[in-house]
């Protein structure tokens, strides 16, 4: 099974200047996609470029997603009006603070929201406007975390608001299904990225998963399924990657 893009199917990859999701951009503009990548860090926008196969084929964009959340569909217009049409979206911005119910602030409990629930909700609508997508065949994947079915403790709200992202992308995906339009959630475990802190590296925390933890390509490996054609039928869907630990 061979899993190609060419150039006219753009995708845009949130999160793109690290870890999951920059492995994920490198890999569709490898496959031949082009890709519009974007993150806060101009420098490691910068660096992507540079290790890209095609790096004429790799856009970045500098951007806060949280800056102004409801304006996030009419920014997905300009990036649509700047470079076309788009094939699909990755979601795979997101932060995550472990820390118990008792230290929980709600600046920071809004902060967490707005990176992994309110924005890809904005990016999804703005990305679902049928003058912005290819209709058929489009697809987008969204970065939950395995947290989101079985959390931990000090993931309060880590895991809260995954479980939301998880919850809402299924009513989306139906929502859409009338456009041909797919969207799937990934639930990954521990997976080797700055984001991983010292405690999910312990190893009291890798017994629970048998191969350990999983690095960025095991995660990016099954966005790139679910963007292509190959995935036509899939959607709705949320996949858990974790070595059969948890679940
Ligand atoms: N690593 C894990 O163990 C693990 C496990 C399960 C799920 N996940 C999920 O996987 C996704 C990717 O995480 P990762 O491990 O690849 O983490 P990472 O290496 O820390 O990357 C996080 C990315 O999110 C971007 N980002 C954060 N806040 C943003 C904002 N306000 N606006 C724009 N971009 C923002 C960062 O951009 P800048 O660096 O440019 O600021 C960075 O590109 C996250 O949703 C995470 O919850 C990770």
């Amino acid at each position: 099974m061979e899993i190609k893009f060419d150039k006219e199917q753009r995708f845009i990859v949130t999160g793109a200047s690290s870890g999951i999701g920059e492995n994920t951009a490198l890999m569709l503009n490898k496959l031949g996609a082009t890709v519009i990548a974007i993150g806060r860090n101009k420098e490691r926008l910068q660096m992507l470029v540079e290790q890209s196969y095609s790096p004429e084929n790799m856009f970045t964009e500098q951007k806060d997603l949280t800056e102004d959340i409801p304006s996030l569909p009419q920014y997905v217009k300009s990036l649509k009006d700047k470079y076309g049409k788009f094939q699909g979206l990755v979601y795979g911005a997101g932060i995550g603070k472990v820390e118990p119910l008792q230290m929980i602030q709600y600046p920071e409990v809004i902060k967490e929201f707005e990176t992994n629930y309110f924005a890809p909700l904005f990016m999804a609508k703005g990305f679902a406007d049928r003058r912005i997508n290819n209709g058929s065949g489009s697809a987008c994947v969204f970065v939950s975390s395995i947290a989101s079915f079985c959390s931990d403790k000090g993931h309060v709200v880590y895991a809260g608001s995954k479980a939301a992202l998880s919850a809402s992308v299924k009513s989306m995906a139906k929502e859409l299904a009338k456009n041909g339009v797919r969207m799937n959630c990934v639930s990954p475990s521990a997976v080797n990225t700055p984001m991983l802190d010292e405690h999910s590296r312990s190893e009291e925390q890798m017994k629970k998963y048998p191969f350990g933890i999983a690095e960025t390509e095991d995660v990016s490996n099954l966005i790139v399924y679910l963007l292509s054609d190959k995935a036509k039928f899939i959607s709705a869907q949320n996949y858990i990657i974790d070595s059969g630990g948890v679940s």
